[in-house]
């Protein structure tokens, strides 16, 4: 079966086989790519322990998929075009050849530094094409690949290498977003005091920023290159892997205070964002496609490297920032390398919104053909300026709703197929069968509904297990439900049968399209040494989405109220990274809790919602004049 489908009646069709032959279904998907020996059983599982097991009995290698397989017919056909920070600086283009050369050069050095099948490999790179190429070649000699968002703090780093074992590091010296330098290898370096099963670190020069280079742990990734250079080049044959072997970890947050490490296996994560790729953006060959999100998150693996380059594509990788030097870089981007596909966050549609008409003033957009939104809901109004300005009411926008868990795409119209409807994600791709389910987690039938998203059948691209730690899998995913995956968001179902997802229903915030656990904020503020106790829930923000909102208990402060206010932000940057900053910080003198001591933080989301008028019953509290104060002191 091909993998783009070309009419709303095909879809329909598919979709039914999909639900009514699942593994006839994907067996004929599976086809598309190269196996070294075929699946013995299609899928097998339960979502009791969950076990879950897609193609067992095959063997691949998933960057065979991505680069070796087009050698013969596309190899000279770019598969990744570098735009870097600063548009000065020379772009770069690596063909299928090129890619693929690059790739086993550097599995090479990886095993020349004695990286071997099963190590963990943590990431920590800016957007450069070194950083797909470190991915690929992990992934080429079956080393599982751990990538950390340069946005992250030392703290965050440091539990992500311990939690995962990582034996080796790859990062470079710094990285440049907008007008900022970041000083990735020092970072690396606090995190590693910490840290003692790494015994490698490569350190890739980008920013010429000095470093410290440890004799015995750190080497330069260029002088690496050079020794197996010497040596001739040789070849990197593909480690040949089981379907359900490893294939990455990243971490991502959750409604407890540490993030959980969600594990994605070879042959089912290789399917999934494949056929999701040229499915949902209907992708013809040639078309040069723009994912402007960062490898470090679960768009930029599946959107960026994998999905794309199994379907010999073009991915345009971009370094910078949206708003510099100025609010029309994505366009000149556009226009200079005539983009055909823009996958983009409601985040930054927002932010380039809040510039008004000026920026895209001369841009010749003309090139787009489809575009893409993915990471938040996306609001009308949003929708409506991506449709008119940027689209020119001629390209239709895929609204893509998935998670990290998922591996990729779930609920998204179908490029030039499915209807679409602002704010809606529409249907359900061939293969997932999504529920709504009520607090009992009855299913709720039928059109004009609403209740709690889950998934009743498994999907190739699902997460098999958090690192290390199975019985949080499935807690977390299996247990809220019995037999269904939950996915914490709610949603409605409108009278056409389609999907809106409408946020959270957990403790997790979205915050400019990432994903920050309350919980986590909270453990960070409550480590600054004046802070008693602290609670944070999210906020609506224009541009962000969500803000973090912390209320927060500091019984010794004074009249330096400010300074607190800045120390708390700092620290939180400190543990977790800028990314968690809350956006406001009020000081309490305590928070609303039962008399059991739960905070009651539906009340605190109201108040910081700036809705007062109804607070449901707050008879239940502990102290209900608390209510009052916070009400009063509100920001
Ligand atoms: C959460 C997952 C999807 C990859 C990037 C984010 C929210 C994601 C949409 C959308 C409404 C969306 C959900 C989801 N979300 N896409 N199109 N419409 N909400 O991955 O960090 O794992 O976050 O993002 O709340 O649960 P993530």
């Amino acid at each position: 079966m091909k993998l783009t489908i070309d009419s709303f009646e095909e879809y329909k069709k598919i979709y039914d086989y999909s639900v009514s032959n699942p593994e006839a279904f994907w067996a004929e998907i599976a086809e598309n790519f190269q196996w070294r020996k075929k699946w013995d059983t299609v899928v097998k599982w339960n979502f009791k322990e969950p076990n879950i097991r897609w193609f067992d009995g095959a063997t691949l290698n998933i960057t065979e998929n991505c680069l070796d397989r087009h050698l013969d017919t596309i190899g000279d056909r770019p598969a990744i075009i570098w735009e870097p920070n600063d548009p000065e600086e020379s772009h770069r283009v690596l063909t299928y050849k090129q890619l693929h050369e690059k790739v086993c050069q550097f599995a090479n050095v990886l095993k020349n530094n004695g990286a071997k099948k099963g190590d963990r490999i943590c990431i920590y790179m800016p957007m450069v094409p070194e950083l797909a190429i470190a991915v690929l070649a992990c992934a080429r000699i079956g080393a599982i690949h751990s990538v950390v968002f340069g946005g992250f703090s030392a703290q965050s780093i440091a539990d992500r290498i311990q939690d995962a074992g990582c034996t080796l590091v790859i990062t470079a010296d710094g990285g440049f977003r907008g007008t900022k330098e970041i000083p990735l290898k020092s970072v690396i370096d606090d995190a590693l005091v910490q840290c003692h099963t790494v015994q490698k670190v490569i350190v890739l020069t980008r920013s010429r920023t000095p470093v410290s280079m440890i004799k015995g742990r750190d080497v330069w990734w260029e002088d690496e290159l050079k020794k197996v250079e010497t040596m001739g080049n040789p070849p990197c044959p593909a480690e040949e892997m089981a379907a359900e072997d490893e294939l990455f970890i990243l971490y991502t947050s959750g409604s407890t205070g540490k993030p959980k490490g969600v594990v994605h296996t070879c042959a089912g994560y290789m399917v999934y964002t494949g056929y999701t790729f040229a499915n949902v953006f209907n992708y013809q060959p040639g078309e040069i496609y723009f994912c402007t999100a960062d490898i470090g998150w679960i768009t930029g693996h599946s959107y960026i490297v994998y999905g794309p380059l199994s379907q010999g594509a073009t991915s345009l990788m971009f370094e910078g920032i949206p708003t510099w030097p100025d609010a029309g870089r994505f366009w000149d981007i556009v226009q200079k390398y005539q983009v055909n596909i823009l996958y983009t966050a409601p985040t930054a549609i927002r932010s380039l919104m809040s510039f008004g008409l000026e920026p895209l003033e001369g841009k010749d957009l003309s090139s787009l053909k489809k575009l893409g939104s993915v990471g938040e809901p996306i609001n009308e109004e949003a929708w409506h300026w991506y449709d008119e300005h940027i689209g020119k009411r001629k390209c239709p926008i895929v609204d893509t709703w998935w998670q990290t868990e998922n591996g990729g795409i779930m609920i998204s119209p179908i490029a030039n197929v499915t209807p679409t409807k602002p704010g809606y994600a529409t249907l359900p791709l061939p293969g997932v069968q999504p529920v709504i389910v009520d607090e009992n987690g009855n299913e709720i039938a039928g059109n004009g509904v609403s209740g709690n998203l889950c998934i009743k059948f498994p999907w190739p691209g699902m997460l098999r297990t958090t690192y290390g730690d199975h019985e949080r899998c499935r807690t977390t995913y299996f247990a809220t439900y019995p037999d269904m995956y939950f996915t914490g968001d709610g949603c409605l179902r409108d009278e056409d049968g389609y999907y809106r997802i409408t946020g959270r229903v957990d403790d997790v915030l979205n915050v400019s399209g990432h994903r920050i656990g309350t919980a986590e904020v909270e453990n960070a503020i409550n480590m600054h040494s004046s802070v008693v106790e602290s609670a944070v829930v999210g906020y609506p923000h224009d541009i962000k989405g969500q803000g973090v909102y912390a209320f927060v208990v500091c019984p010794e402060l004074h009249d330096d109220a400010d300074l607190t206010r800045k120390d708390i932000v700092m620290t939180v940057s400190r543990i977790i990274g800028p990314i968690a900053k809350p956006d406001k910080i009020q000081f309490v003198s305590g928070l609303p809790k039962t008399r059991s001591g739960k905070i009651m933080r539906r009340i605190l989301r109201k108040i910081a919602e700036g809705d007062t008028s109804n607070l449901g019953d707050t008879t239940t509290l502990l102290d209900p004049a608390v209510v009052e104060e916070i009400k009063a002191g509100a920001l």
